[in-house]
């Protein structure tokens, strides 16, 4: 049954928080939000900057939150720590975004809260396993928005090469949210057809080369627009929007969003990004698919990384 009363918090409010929460007061979706920051005056500045727009909007409360309203929040958003900057990797944060995690995590399971957690801070794959480890919560509770993005922009990438609406384009990228990243071009398909046979038939393109420049480009986005504008928001606040509407509306729609592997794809003990069947509960299902050699390679690498990771974070 849809809920009527929908809280969200979000812990971090920076511009992915604020960006995110500024779609999210539009679609109706949540009936209560909250923002929390260690910058109290922020804060207060981006409640009163966004409530003005409440007379324009159906109705909403938002407000400047604190770790209790945790206790009865559906849906819990992490976006708080240190971003890239040009030139930077998203691992190369592991170090100081982990200790911020750790301490958000605490204050999360002292209020006591239920809520799915969905992590957003980066490297969001090792940081959504170092919350697993701190909240104790259901394995599909806490999530992470992994490579939901990602394939946003294979999707995008696509369908503006094959001049096709980007939602009649299903494309996944799965792996790390991160330079390792693997684009599934076995899952790939329009209307039905594989990618590979569409680009057959349709003959515009002289592919796999562009298929490989599209995936390079897919890959290094994040770099291009940092070193362009400093960070990212509008993409990652609408993918979000995205998983917390799975989330808040018990969906059960299909995301690559970033969740604990016990066996499934040969893997275990990993955060990674797969296709997953996304309810009001998290992740319900992993869709665990048969990869062609290459792919599964890949994100065997993949995770090979991300555990590298893991283990250099002392949190
Ligand atoms: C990006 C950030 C969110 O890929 O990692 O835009």
């Amino acid at each position: 049954m849809v809920k009527t009363h929908r809280k969200v918090v979000v812990i971090g409010a920076g511009s992915v928080g604020t960006t995110y929460i500024y779609a999210l007061l539009q679609t109706g979706l949540a009936s209560e939000i909250a923002l929390i920051d260690l910058d109290a005056k922020r804060v207060e500045g981006e409640i009163m900057d966004l409530s003005h727009g409440l007379p324009f909007i159906p109705p909403v409360s938002v407000k400047a939150g604190t770790y209790d309203d945790c206790a009865d929040a559906h849906l819990i958003v992490v976006t708080a720590g240190a971003k890239q900057t040009p030139g930077q990797s998203r691992i190369e944060l592991i170090q100081k975004n982990a200790q911020i995690v750790q301490s958000i995590c605490a204050q999360i399971r002292s209020s006591g809260s239920t809520a799915v957690v969905l992590m957003v801070t980066n490297p969001v794959d090792t940081l959504t396993q170092v919350a697993q480890r701190h909240l104790e919560l259901p394995r599909g509770s806490v999530i992470g928005s992994g490579t939901v993005l990602d394939s946003a922009r294979f999707k995008y990438m696509l369908s503006r090469h094959c001049g096709i609406d980007a939602r009649n384009v299903h494309a996944y990228i799965l792996g790390e949210h991160g330079d390792s990243e693997v684009p599934a071009w076995s899952m790939t398909h329009i209307a039905g057809i594989p990618i590979r046979e569409y680009c057959e038939i349709c003959k515009v393109c002289d592919y796999p080369r562009h298929h490989e420049q599209i995936a390079r480009e897919v890959r290094d986005s994040a770099y291009h627009i940092i070193d362009y504008k400093g960070s990212t928001f509008y993409g990652i606040g609408l993918s979000l929007l995205r998983i917390s509407g799975a989330i808040l509306r018990d969906e059960h729609s299909v995301l690559t969003v970033s969740t604990l592997l016990e066996g499934e794809y040969g893997l275990k003990d990993i955060c990674l990004s797969i296709p997953c069947i996304v309810g009001e509960n998290g992740v319900e299902r992993i869709i665990a698919a048969r990869l062609p050699a290459a792919e599964q390679e890949g994100l065997e690498r993949s995770a090979e990384i991300l555990r590298g990771v893991l283990q250099s974070v002392s949190v």
